[in-house]
């Protein structure tokens, strides 16, 4: 099918980092806050990660090598604006350098304004539930495009917003305002900072209503405020769609799982030029919540069940309910087996190709991930790169998966 299958030449074909997980050192971050408190759940903190912040020149080059034709990374708020209000120019213009090594090199730059990390400020002013934490996003925004918008490709505001819906279902976070302060990461940072514990409201770990209210709000007013600096650039957020199915018993949680983390987010995502679709696999409901994966189902590092054929079903769901073109922003398996990856990629760009012939408007397939990173509650444990990285001397070493992909990339971009 991939080898057969025309994809639109200026399909992405890309791979993807996140700031916090790659750059190393974010100490203004939110996330820098959270590992290194008593009780955290972080289960190492990120330390220098992989240098990129030093060594991104390098790394896009070898990105480009590889036969990529689009590079998604994103910019760290915490660096920019490291106090409320005051704006570093210096960052503005080491993500400007990043952004031209993008351009040297041939790579559509795919941008997210906000991965899961924020400035360490923001958590004392309430975080992703306070009052005035959209217009704050949105300033930043603006001053991002002021600097940088000429050079980005596309723009994605926030990533996977719905996280803390589908990590609630899983038994992590999600605990009500009033009950955070017998948790014991919450009542430390909240003592850090001088705070209440019911306003502590991580990106990734908060899922009331005023958590999705305030996330919309930043949404759109960030949208807005890229839209007034360039018009035609296209905008989206990007989001965590697993595929939700259920076994018996288990019909009315993965309903409800549904409905909250993928149809309702689809359905916020009208209107917006695309949406990013970011899906590692399946989960399945039982009587008693999350069913284990099935006997003698091949698992990846975290003990889930590899199933590639996801993507498809996600992206068919997306269109259909958001009616919007879609890019596969993130999409990929942990694991150390990096034949086994070949194998997990080939079966999710074939999917991707079947919504391509059925006429669905997929505009894009980027693989997380670049390199080996940091993943977050995880540390440097899961292996989802397509490039290794040997963490005490910096050196990339390509895995095979990355050759195939951008060997696809490159038989693709040169016969369209
Ligand atoms: C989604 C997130 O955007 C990314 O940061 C994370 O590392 C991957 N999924 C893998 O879990």
């Amino acid at each position: 099918m991939t080898d057969a299958f025309p994809f639109p030449q200026d399909f992405l074909w890309g791979v993807a980092s996140a700031g916090h997980q790659v750059e190393g050192s974010n100490v203004n971050s939110d996330v820098w806050f959270l590992e290194h408190l008593p009780g955290t759940m972080f289960s190492e903190p990120s330390g220098d990660a992989l240098d990129h912040y030093h060594r991104y020149r390098e790394d896009i080059a070898l990105i480009a090598s590889l036969g990529f034709t689009s590079y998604r990374f994103s910019l760290e708020w915490a660096r920019i604006e490291p106090e409320e209000g005051l704006f570093s120019q210096a960052e503005l213009n080491h993500y400007r350098r990043v952004l031209e090594a993008c351009h040297e090199h041939g790579l559509t730059p795919v941008v997210t304004f906000h991965h899961f990390a924020s400035p360490r400020w923001l958590l004392a002013v309430g975080g992703w539930e306070g009052p005035r934490t959209a217009a704050l996003f949105a300033r930043y925004c603006d001053r991002v495009m002021a600097h940088l918008g000429d050079l980005i490709g596309v723009a994605c505001t926030l990533n996977e917003p719905n996280l803390p819906w589908l990590l609630k279902s899983f038994g992590i976070g999600g605990e009500a305002p009033e009950n955070r302060g017998s948790v014991p990461v919450w009542a430390a940072a909240a003592e850090r900072l001088g705070v209440d514990p019911s306003t502590i409201a991580p990106f990734q770990f908060s899922s009331t209503e005023a958590g999705f209210d305030v996330k919309l709000a930043a949404h759109r007013a960030a949208t807005a405020a890229i839209k007034a600096r360039r018009p035609e650039l296209p905008v989206g957020w990007t989001l965590a769609n697993s595929d939700i199915q259920s076994i018996d018993g288990g019909s009315e949680t993965a309903g409800q799982v549904r409905r909250d983390v993928n149809e309702r987010f689809l359905e916020a995502s009208r209107g917006d030029d695309f949406v990013g679709i970011q899906t590692y696999g399946r989960t399945v409901y039982g009587p008693d919540g999350l069913a284990p994966a099935p006997e003698g189902a091949a698992t990846n590092q975290m003990g889930e069940e590899i199933y590639p054929q996801a993507l498809g079903t996600t992206i068919r769901e997306a269109a259909r309910i958001a009616g919007i073109p879609v890019i596969v922003t993130e999409n990929g398996l942990a694991t150390e087996d990096d034949t086994q990856r070949v194998d997990y990629l080939r079966a999710a760009v074939d999917s991707v190709a079947s919504c391509l012939a059925d006429g669905i408007d997929v505009r894009g397939y980027i693989a997380w991930t670049a390199f080996d990173n940091y993943e977050w509650v995880f540390g440097y444990r899961p292996k989802f790169g397509l490039i290794g990285v040997d963490r005490t001397t910096q050196e990339r070493i390509p895995k095979d998966s990355a050759r195939w992909l951008g060997g696809l990339a490159q038989e693709h971009a040169v016969q369209a």
